[in-house]
């Protein structure tokens, strides 16, 4: 059943809990009352097709409406993959750095494992940071400053210079790589690690890491399938405009 805009918020969450913290990535915080999907859109002017289509694409993962998502302003796309990006690093990740870090305190573990363990994720850690600094230093700015052209059509001649020298396709798709990584550390935990005395911790990081990666997998497709054909498709009005342009 998907996620519609006259449900109450509050049954949203009752339906699927980890639907919160997406949620949160459009600023709408728990306290719902009784209010409706769209009665609580309308109070954070959140544009309601856009929230329905990015919870229930979460929500469901048979579920990628890609025609009505290419529909999307690149910049509401970027605001909330940006959102998407703070949560991993400001929250999922230290979050399982402390777990790994409390099952390493546990004395019947070996010295050896705890280090590669600790090292594997933060190898992992580091390789997504780049991954994600590169979005947000070179990819997104680029993005945004195309749709403005685009919106206004009056850039300084020096930006459009710039906007012709870097194309999408220089985004090099390396989700697979990250994607791979957190399967090994799956693995490492699931197949290699002797079991602790208590191994609840170790099921925790487990999962953890699954909802991470479900997480991951969602965010990489919206970049993907929507986010890189929208600008395409931006990059071919930007070149038929600027070459017509003889000003620029
Ligand atoms: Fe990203
Ligand atoms: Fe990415």
């Amino acid at each position: 059943m998907l996620i519609h805009k006259d449900m109450k918020m509050a049954d949203v969450i009752h339906l699927n809990h980890h639907l919160l913290h997406v949620i949160n990535r459009f600023g709408i915080q728990l306290g719902f009352g009784e209010k409706s999907v769209k009665q609580v859109c309308e109070l954070h002017q959140v544009p309601l097709p856009f929230f329905l289509e990015i919870v229930n694409t979460f929500h469901d993962s048979t579920y990628f409406p890609v025609e009505s998502m290419l529909q999307f302003k690149a910049s509401e796309l970027i605001e909330y993959l940006h959102q998407t990006h703070q949560y991993y690093l400001d929250f999922r990740i230290p979050e399982i750095e402390n777990y790994i870090r409390r099952l390493t305190n546990d004395n019947s573990f070996d010295e050896e494992i705890k280090v590669l363990l600790l090292d594997f994720f933060r190898q992992y850690t580091h390789e997504l940071t780049i991954h994600i600094n590169k979005e947000e230093q070179r990819v997104y700015p680029y993005v945004l400053a195309l749709e403005h052209y685009l919106q206004d059509n009056k850039l300084e001649k020096e930006l459009v210079e710039q906007l012709k020298a870097y194309s999408i396709h220089e985004y090099e798709e390396d989700h697979d790589d990250v994607e791979s990584k957190l399967f090994d550390l799956k693995n490492i935990l699931i197949k290699y690690i002797p079991q602790p005395k208590d191994s609840r911790i170790l099921n925790l990081i487990l999962h953890e890491i699954f909802e991470l990666e479900k997480d991951l997998n969602n965010h990489a497709h919206i970049e993907d399938l929507i986010l890189v054909p929208i600008v395409e498709k931006m990059e071919q009005d930007f070149l038929t405009i600027s070459n017509q342009d003889k000003t620029l």
